[in-house]
Parts: structure tokens; C-alpha cells; sequence
């Protein structure tokens, strides 16, 4: 433990030593809600010629770290980047989201491969680039999506709410669904391996579309062993590497999650009660861990009294654990900037 003295608080609360301070980052904490993201944006033309680009996505990266008090940069990508490296014509439309080239059958699945890993490189260069350029008391995090979900999006070929071109794939054709699950988790850790090497000092794996498999009687099977692979695969290599898992809208199965994975930290949306969270981890006897996670977006958007008493009441139902804190889901657009500085402010103040 002597080695993480010189740390930053957020890697210290991740491994379990107290700091005086609650570490704060956001979800989706640089974006379109940034005037000054806005401009590189336009500069850069479209949404993946700045993910691809190093210097400009690692200046995106520390944008939100110039204009606020918070503890950890997270790089500035996104989670479709795997399929875009598998070739499946990935495309963001302006107010509509990811389009890619749907996968249709069995035999697409049987072929796909990451045509190479070096379209990836751009992000590892990113990473060095921003850990070149941070403070020593801010953390680095590296990211990839789950297996699941970015199936979801590769099947579906866009967003949707019930993905169900995905689901009835898997119902149909379950076992060439299970290899395209396997690929991908062989091209995550790969991934996130590749992340890790080049600066990142911890890793968030985003399932953010749990809750399909959740109603299929699939969890267990599509996202909680999926996860696992991953994450025995990076920490066998890299174990004191720090990860985080966010099986959103997990809802009580949160912690089955957490037993039958080894990550450091649980990330949680903003539909978990916190004390029957923490109470069911007791009971099932699940070993300590740090949490994140839970303020609605929908409340820092609003901002005011209504985010101050959510704030101090996630605050204070995390006192008894490792905490780190962290929204439900990412940061809406339109939020001012102001109901930021507020957020972190209350964080402050509530730990003196
Ligand atoms: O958190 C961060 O600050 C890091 C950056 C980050 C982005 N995407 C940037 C982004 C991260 C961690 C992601 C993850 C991601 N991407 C997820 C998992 C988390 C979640 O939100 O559930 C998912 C599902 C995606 C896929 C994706 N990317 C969608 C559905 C969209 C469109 C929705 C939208 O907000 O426009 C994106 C685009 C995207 N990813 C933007 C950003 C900043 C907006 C692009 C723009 O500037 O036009």
C-alpha cells in the first residue's frame, strides 16, 4: 500500500484508503454542454475525426479538468470504435446518434475480424498525450463498451430503446450470438490491455444496455461471464490495475454482478437505492468495494436546492464505503455549466 502514498485520491479510494475528499469525476464530462468542446468540434468536422485524432481529442479530454475541480480525466472516444475497427461503417448523425452497417447473418459473424488494430491507435496516442499533460493528483481512466452492448448496437445497426433486431437474433441464433460475445471480448480486453499500456491507470467497462439481456433471463450468461473474461484477462496481466464495471439499470441484480466479478469499483445508475444496495451486498456476505455512480443527470441539469439534497443525500448513504462520486448516466447537453461548479462545490463543502 506504501506505493499508492503518492497517488491520487481517486486511485487511493479505489483501492480502499480514505481521503479527506470525496474524488469527483462525470460521465460524458467532455461534451457538447462545453462551449469551448463545441468549437474544436466544428473545427474538427464530425464527432469520429475527433476521436481519431490525438491532439485534439486529448485536448477535449482536459477540457473539463481546465474549468473544474474534479479528479480524473476520462479519454475522449467512444465505445463504437470496435466495430468501426471491425469495418462496419460507422457513421454519427448529427441529432440522431451511431449508425452502422447492420450485421445480418451467421456467416458475418463468422468473418469478423478487427481489421487492424492499428485503426485503434489514435486513441493509445491520445493516452499518452493526456498523461503526458496531467497533474499528478488526477487520474487517468481508459474505457471500452461491454460485449453485449456493443453487440446490441452491431446487430441493431443504430440505438433503440428494446433493441429488437438484437434480441430476436439471439433468441434465433444463439449460439453464433455467443460467438460474436466471444470476439468481442477477446477484442475489448485487447483493447483496454492496449489503453492501460499507454497511460490509462484505470478502466470503466460500460454496459450500458444491461437491462436488454436483464429481461431476457440473459444476464448472467451475456454480460455478467462476458465481463468476467475481461476482466480476469486484464487483471492476470495488469493487477493492480483498477476496474470499474457499469451494468446499468442492473436494478437488484447489481449484486450478482458484483459477486461473480472481480472489479474494484460498482458503478451505479440513478434507479438504485443505495441502502438496500449496500444492505443486500451485507447480507449475501460480498466483499468490500468502491462504489460510483447515482445522481440522476436529469437533477444536475435542473440544478438548484433539488441537486444540493441529492448530492448530500448520496454523500451521506456512501459515508460507510469507498465512494467516488459520479452520475447515474452521462451529462446532458443542455446543462449550464454553472450547476457543475454548484455540484462540486456542495461535494466540498460536505467533506470539511
Ligand atoms: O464520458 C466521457 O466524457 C468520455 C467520452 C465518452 C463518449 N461516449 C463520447 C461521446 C464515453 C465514455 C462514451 C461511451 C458511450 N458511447 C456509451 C456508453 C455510455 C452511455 O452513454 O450509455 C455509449 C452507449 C456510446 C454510443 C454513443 N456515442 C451514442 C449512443 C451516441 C449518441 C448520443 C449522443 O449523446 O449524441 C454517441 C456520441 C457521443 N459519444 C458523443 C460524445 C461526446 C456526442 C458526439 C457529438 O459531439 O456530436
Amino acid at each position: 500500500m506504501d506505493k499508492l502514498n503518492n497517488t491520487s485520491n481517486f486511485i487511493k479510494t479505489i483501492n480502499g484508503i480514505h481521503c479527506s475528499q470525496t474524488p469527483i469525476w462525470l460521465m460524458r464530462q467532455a461534451g457538447r454542454y462545453l462551449p469551448e468542446y463545441r468549437e474544436i468540434r466544428k473545427g474538427a468536422g464530425s464527432f469520429l475525426n475527433l476521436c481519431m485524432n490525438p491532439k485534439l481529442s486529448a485536448e477535449v479530454t482536459l477540457q473539463p479538468l481546465k474549468r473544474f475541480d474534479l479528479d480524473a480525466a476520462i479519454i475522449f472516444s467512444d465505445i463504437l470504435t470496435i466495430p468501426m475497427a471491425c469495418n462496419r461503417d460507422l457513421k454519427f448523425i448529427e441529432n440522431e446518434g451511431p449508425h452502422l452497417k447492420p450485421i445480418k447473418n451467421e456467416r458475418e459473424i463468422f468473418e469478423l475480424e478487427l481489421t487492424s488494430i492499428n485503426y485503434l491507435e489514435p486513441i493509445y496516442e491520445c493516452l499518452s498525450l493526456v498523461k503526458s499533460q496531467l497533474e499528478s493528483e488526477k487520474a487517468l481512466i481508459g474505457f471500452a463498451g461491454a460485449p453485449f452492448t456493443i453487440a446490441a448496437y452491431m446487430i441493431e445497426g443504430k440505438g433503440s430503446k428494446n433493441f429488437p433486431k438484437c434480441v430476436s437474433f439471439f433468441q434465433n441464433y444463439e449460439k453464433s450470438f455467443m460467438e460474436l460475445i466471444k470476439k468481442l471480448e477477446s477484442f475489448i480486453s485487447n483493447h483496454l490491455i492496449k489503453q492501460i499500456e499507454a497511460g490509462a491507470e484505470a478502466v470503466q467497462i460500460f454496459e450500458s444496455h444491461a437491462e436488454i439481456a436483464l429481461k431476457e433471463n440473459k444476464f448472467k450468461k451475456y454480460c455478467i461471464e462476458p465481463n468476467n473474461n475481461i476482466i480476469r484477462k486484464i487483471k492476470r496481466k495488469y493487477p493492480s490495475i483498477p476496474i470499474i464495471g457499469f451494468p446499468r439499470k442492473a436494478g437488484n441484480l447489481y449484486a450478482d454482478y458484483v459477486s461473480n466479478t472481480n472489479i474494484d469499483c460498482l458503478s451505479i445508475d440513478q434507479n438504485v437505492n443505495i441502502k438496500e444496495l449496500l444492505n443486500n451486498l451485507k447480507q449475501k456476505k460480498v466483499r468490500s468495494l468502491c462504489f460510483q455512480g447515482n445522481l440522476s443527470p436529469e437533477i444536475l441539469l435542473k440544478g438548484g436546492k433539488p441537486m444540493i439534497d441529492s448530492t448530500n443525500k448520496i454523500l451521506e448513504n456512501f459515508s460507510s464505503v469507498s465512494h467516488i462520486f459520479n452520475l447515474g448516466h452521462g451529462v446532458i447537453k443542455e446543462t449550464p455549466t454553472k450547476n457543475i461548479e454548484l455540484l462540486i462545490k456542495t461535494i466540498r463543502e460536505w467533506n470539511k
